[in-house]
């Protein structure tokens, strides 16, 4: 009769134990990212990183280096909608090459993932953003839509058939991503024009070598426009959120580009989108994320939340300083890091 019962206290507690783990996974997932947690992490990541003073805003496009260093915006907006924005989040600067993510995206949809990795690649190059070695070293193959070489390519296989129709699709959906209307920095736009001749050398070589789909400097002069798409810290944690939310904008409810490529999306970002230091980046958050010299940040987890951090200041990589730090903290802070789960 002891025994019995003793047996039966054991299994009680054994089936209590599992109903209260399955709770504790529950939370991790789901309730660790209420208002008051993510308020909490963004404004510590802001009170340690608001005086951080390192790196340098970038100056080979001119119009960069005039830009307010001390800008410093952070957003955070959830697969359910919730939106969170902490500093600075008037002030808008270029997005730069965190559109390559953007018409990336519009390519897939367009003309399928395969389109991106028979014409470009998915590898890691090894080289700098804008390096032509990496060009030759392959004949303009075995690269990726996130370097300058692949970006151009990509820009030039939106289907249309002049340059009108070809922005004007790109511009829509950028805006689609974010859930307002953009528009482009006239002044960084012209400044990067008058100074983009390695731009246009790449785009010719990758057009000598069979890959850009169009004339190679119109497809330049596009990107070189779409870079100059101005953005505020919550635009880009919305645009990041749509991703996190398998095609979905989670405020405004549009589905901006079917689920099928965002996977493949959010691999090529983990692979090459903080360029040369994408991997030290993926050590330490798991997040697939994309930079752009203007200073700003995305990264994306995936089912939970997009995230953004504006901060013009650079590193020696091209990557925020300030953006990186802030992601990492508040990320982490949240159970953001895809391969950090709880066992079963
Ligand atoms: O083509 C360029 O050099 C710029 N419009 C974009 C480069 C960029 O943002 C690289 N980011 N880390």
């Amino acid at each position: 009769m002891l025994t019995s019962n003793v047996f039966k206290t054991a299994a009680i507690q054994t089936v209590a134990v599992y109903i209260l783990s399955l709770l504790s996974i529950a939370n991790v997932s789901a309730a660790d990212l209420t208002k008051g947690n993510i308020e909490k992490a963004m404004s510590e990541a802001y009170a340690k990183y608001k005086d951080l003073q390192e790196g340098a805003n970038a100056d080979y496009i001119p119009a960069l280096a005039k830009v307010n260093p001390g800008i410093y915006g952070i957003a955070v907006v959830t697969t359910d909608g919730q939106v969170y924005s902490l500093g600075d989040i008037k002030s808008e600067v270029s997005i730069q090459s965190i559109s390559k993510v953007f018409t990336l995206a519009l390519v897939m949809e367009e003309s399928g993932a395969d389109a991106i990795y028979n014409n470009i690649g998915v590898d890691a190059t090894g080289q700098v953003f804008n390096s032509i070695v990496a060009v030759e070293q392959n004949r303009g193959a075995e690269m990726n839509p996130l370097v300058n070489a692949g970006a151009i390519t990509t820009t030039s296989m939106v289907q249309g058939t002049n340059y009108k129709q070809v922005w004007d699709k790109i511009i829509a959906r950028y805006d689609q991503f974010a859930g307002r209307k953009l528009s482009v920095l006239d002044d960084i736009y012209k400044s990067e024009a008058a100074t983009n001749q390695r731009n246009r050398a790449i785009a010719s070589l990758m057009s000598a070598y069979g890959h850009i789909k169009s004339d190679p400097l119109e497809a330049t002069d596009i990107y070189t426009k779409q870079c100059a798409v101005g953005v505020n810290a919550k635009d880009l944690a919305t645009m990041a959120a749509t991703l996190a939310n398998m095609g979905k904008n989670p405020v405004s409810g549009k589905q901006v580009i079917k689920a099928d490529n965002v996977p493949e999306i959010l691999a090529i970002m983990a692979t090459a989108g903080l360029y040369d230091d994408s991997g030290k980046w993926l050590y330490k958050t798991g997040l697939p994320a994309k930079s752009g010299v203007g200073g700003g940040i995305i990264a994306v987890s995936p089912g939970k939340f997009g995230i953004a951090v504006i901060s013009p200041p650079l590193d020696k990589a091209g990557n925020s300083v300030r953006a990186q730090k802030t992601i990492e903290y508040i990320s982490n802070a949240l159970g953001g890091n895809p391969y950090n789960v709880t066992s079963r």
